[in-house]
């Protein structure tokens, strides 16, 4: 029988995994809940749900900051764990992982040893560039274009990438990303209004507010802690207030894409101004995103269907597609494995 293949896009927020054999994309939260510091009480979106609410004797961890390891045993722990339940990976397979560019070999080798030094057993691990994978994502022939930029907007970062024919020209992690958002938004109400919300609910108002549309009036109750009277309250925050928490964060992401299209070749860069910048990640679902960055920018932005699942739907056709598994994959153990060659 022939050996299963997936394909793992460990982000900051969530899993993304395609697995060859089911044909199918999952994804569940990067949160592990443990009980007494030893104990695994609970993982995946479960956990998430359990974030500011679990009493004081189970913690919510988060294995990933920024988008690099950063609790290695957890973040083990918790792929095992996903793993066992109907997902389960089945052992001896082989393993495709999308990892950031920008980031040193020992982070890099961290997203490597996770999976080959697991019990999963695995046959193989690959990795492969997370630009080249968000790219092939959307059905761009990387192998032909001249010249693409992607902004992979995440949970804990913003990966930016300037791609010329199949390759990674330019790349940057910028660590600004729906975590930082979030606490944008806690901070701003909490001087404002005297009024402490946690992430969860900064995250609902970013999310379920249309940031920026032309709406201006609208607002939302939410529920925290009256600083004044220090007893659980609700209070209605306007959708101004959390558009002016954002723009701080949203402005660094800005610059960021600004001087990367400052330093990229001329070549390359004609072939941006014809094509755009295509915008991935979870909070490209933000309405209005695209326009405001278009705005900001001066190019224009396509946000792509799908964004958050754009790198897994990349790791899938790579892992489908011999030509590109066999041009964009490396394994670590390689003699000649180097990245940006
Ligand atoms: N519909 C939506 N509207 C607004 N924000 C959203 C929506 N869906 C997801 N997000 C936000 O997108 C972020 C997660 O995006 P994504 O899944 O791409 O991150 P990640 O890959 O886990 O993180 P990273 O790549 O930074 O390591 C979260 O902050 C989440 O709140
Ligand atoms: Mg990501």
């Amino acid at each position: 029988m022939a050996r299963n293949v997936y394909g793992l896009d460990l982000g900051t927020y969530e899993i993304k995994v395609f697995d060859k054999k089911k044909d199918r994309i999952w994804k569940e939260k990067n949160v592990i809940a443990m009980k007494d510091k030893r104990y695994i009480f609970s993982v995946g979106d479960e956990a998430y749900d359990m974030y500011e609410k679990s009493p004081g004797n189970i913690q919510v961890v988060f294995p990933m900051k920024n988008g690099v390891i950063a609790h290695f045993d957890d973040m083990q722990y918790l792929l095992g764990n996903l793993l066992k339940t109907d997902r389960q990976f089945t052992r001896g397979a082989e393993y495709v992982i999308a990892v950031p560019t920008d980031v040193t070999e020992v982070e890099k080798k961290a997203f490597y040893d996770l999976v080959f030094h697991s019990e999963a057993k695995a046959k193989s691990v690959r990795i492969v560039e997370r630009g080249l994978a968000d790219a092939i994502g959307f059905g761009l022939n990387i192998m032909d274009e001249k010249g693409i930029f992607i902004a992979n907007m995440g949970g804990g970062t913003t990966e930016l990438s300037v791609l010329s024919y199949g390759g990674i020209v330019l790349n940057r992690l910028v660590k600004t990303g729906g975590e930082q958002f979030d606490a944008a938004v806690a901070n701003l109400v909490r001087h404002n209004r005297d009024f402490l919300i946690g992430r969860l609910t900064a995250e609902r108002l970013r999310r379920e507010f249309g940031v920026f549309d032309q709406d201006t009036g609208s607002s939302l109750t939410v529920s925290g802690r009256d600083l004044i009277s220090g007893v659980p309250a609700q209070t209605e925050i306007p959708i101004s207030l959390v558009r002016a928490a954002m723009k701080d964060p949203l402005d660094e992401c800005v610059r960021a894409m600004r001087s990367m299209i400052e330093r990229t070749p001329p070549d390359v860069r004609r072939g941006i101004e014809e094509s755009g910048i295509y915008l991935t990640g979870g909070i490209a679902n933000l309405k209005g995103l695209s326009t405001y960055l278009e705005e900001s920018i001066g190019l224009p932005v396509m946000t792509v269907p799908d964004p958050e699942l754009c790198a897994v739907k990349g790791l899938e056709k790579i892992i489908l597609t011999k030509a590109y598994y066999k041009k964009l994959t490396y394994s670590m153990l390689d003699e000649d494995y180097r990245w940006l060659r």
